[in-house]
């Protein structure tokens, strides 16, 4: 039978795929339903993803199945089994269309077998990654879950080798210490918060420093997107923003920026401090390693020198963004899916968490 293999980063904010009959898939990782029936009617539809989201966002409800880690992250025993139970759990209902949706995008030709790898993040609950593979199980069979920074070191290759990689993304900053085999626990961890945390403490920030203004958190995720930076080349920035009485003003918000932007790498930089620390892998030192930057977070400008000037490690190794941060984690779990023998999945499948759905 032809097999069709398939890698899928299901990211807070965009959900992207990659198969190995060339299919690609990137969307934001958002699901629409129509506010009413005069909008199913005008729209055509009860619930749209993709593009259509964007058109039509005035008529939807839009849920983001990941937000706040809500799925994929610290899901607890009660939880799994409050959500798992429940006939139509918002984020979960979404997440479901979400996937279906990523593997259609991919035209997968009818009859071939699909065998699909899934990033999640390092320190995933079991609950959280059962509810992940029950997630995509439910539209193709044959499923493994994987850390999503061990995917992205899996695609990079044999230069990731004695790396750490940061996947620094808009729900969590992921560690990964990489050594070309499958990690330990130890080898893992996660924060809890990313990019979109920066845009809450950044909205935050500027509507304390300038009442009259509005913002929105999308628009300061813009905003930080186009000017954020931290270090010694902190840009200026001065935006256009609607004001309380119905005109826009420019404001220099550039303090505020900083140290949101400031913050969040600080708490990058305490984060692999810690991880470098808790890797129990007697061969690891940092002279020689490589500290591999990957996510949209990486973009920030100036994180990475930022990150070796704060640790003291940036003359001892090199601290480097990695190419095409959108697909690195969907490519490294097509790798994985492509490059895993039957016994390989046989290995992963060990890994499966086991809930007795009895005991509720
Ligand atoms: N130039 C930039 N500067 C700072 N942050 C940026 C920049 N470009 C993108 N980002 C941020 O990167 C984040 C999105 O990254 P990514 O697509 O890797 O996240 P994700 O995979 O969807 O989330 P997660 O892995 O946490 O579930 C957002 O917070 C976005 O604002
Ligand atoms: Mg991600």
């Amino acid at each position: 039978m032809d097999v069709c293999c398939i890698g899928i980063d299901l990211g807070t904010m965009f959900t992207t795929a990659a198969a190995s009959n060339g299919g690609r898939s990137c969307i934001r990782s958002e699901v629409g339903f129509a506010r009413d029936a005069v909008a199913k009617h005008l729209i055509g539809s009860s619930v749209v993803l993709g593009d259509l989201v964007t058109q039509h966002r005035q008529a939807l409800k839009i849920v983001r199945p990941f937000e706040r880690n809500s799925l994929k992250l610290a899901i607890t025993e009660d939880q799994f089994r409050s959500i798992s139970t429940e006939e139509t759990h918002e984020s979960l209902s979404a997440a479901a269309e979400l996937v279906s949706y990523t593997i259609d995008n991919l035209s997968i030709a009818s009859g071939v077998e699909q065998r699909c790898v899934v990033g999640i993040p390092a320190g995933a609950s079991v609950y959280s990654q059962r509810l992940v593979l029950d997630l995509v199980e439910a539209v193709t069979p044959y499923v493994a879950v994987v850390s999503e920074p061990f995917a992205v070191g899996f695609g990079v290759g044999s230069e990731a080798n004695n790396s750490i990689i940061i996947d620094i993304g808009a729900g969590t900053v992921d560690y990964c210490y990489y050594y070309g085999a499958f990690p330990s626990e130890q080898d893992q961890a996660t924060l809890g918060y990313g990019g979109d945390h920066v845009d809450h403490e950044l909205r935050r920030g500027i509507l304390e420093a300038f009442p009259d203004a509005k913002v929105s958190e999308a628009a300061a995720r813009r905003i930080k997107e186009r000017y954020g930076s931290v270090g010694d080349h902190v840009k200026q920035a001065v935006v256009e923003l609607p004001t309380r009485d119905g005109r826009s003003n420019k404001f220099d918000i550039t303090d505020v920026l900083r140290d949101a932007c400031t913050s969040f790498a600080n708490k990058i930089t305490n984060g692999l401090a810690k991880h470098i620390s808790s890797i129990d892998n007697d061969d690891f030192f940092i002279d020689g390693a490589k500290i591999l930057l990957a996510g949209g977070g990486s973009q920030l400008h100036g994180l990475d020198e930022y990150i070796g000037g704060a640790l003291s490690i940036g003359d001892r190794c090199d601290v480097i963004r990695i190419h095409d941060c959108k697909y690195a984690g969907a490519m490294g779990a097509l790798e994985l899916a492509r490059k895993l023998p039957d016994d390989g999945w046989d290995f992963l499948s060990q890994f499966r968490p086991q809930i007795d759905q009895r005991a509720a």
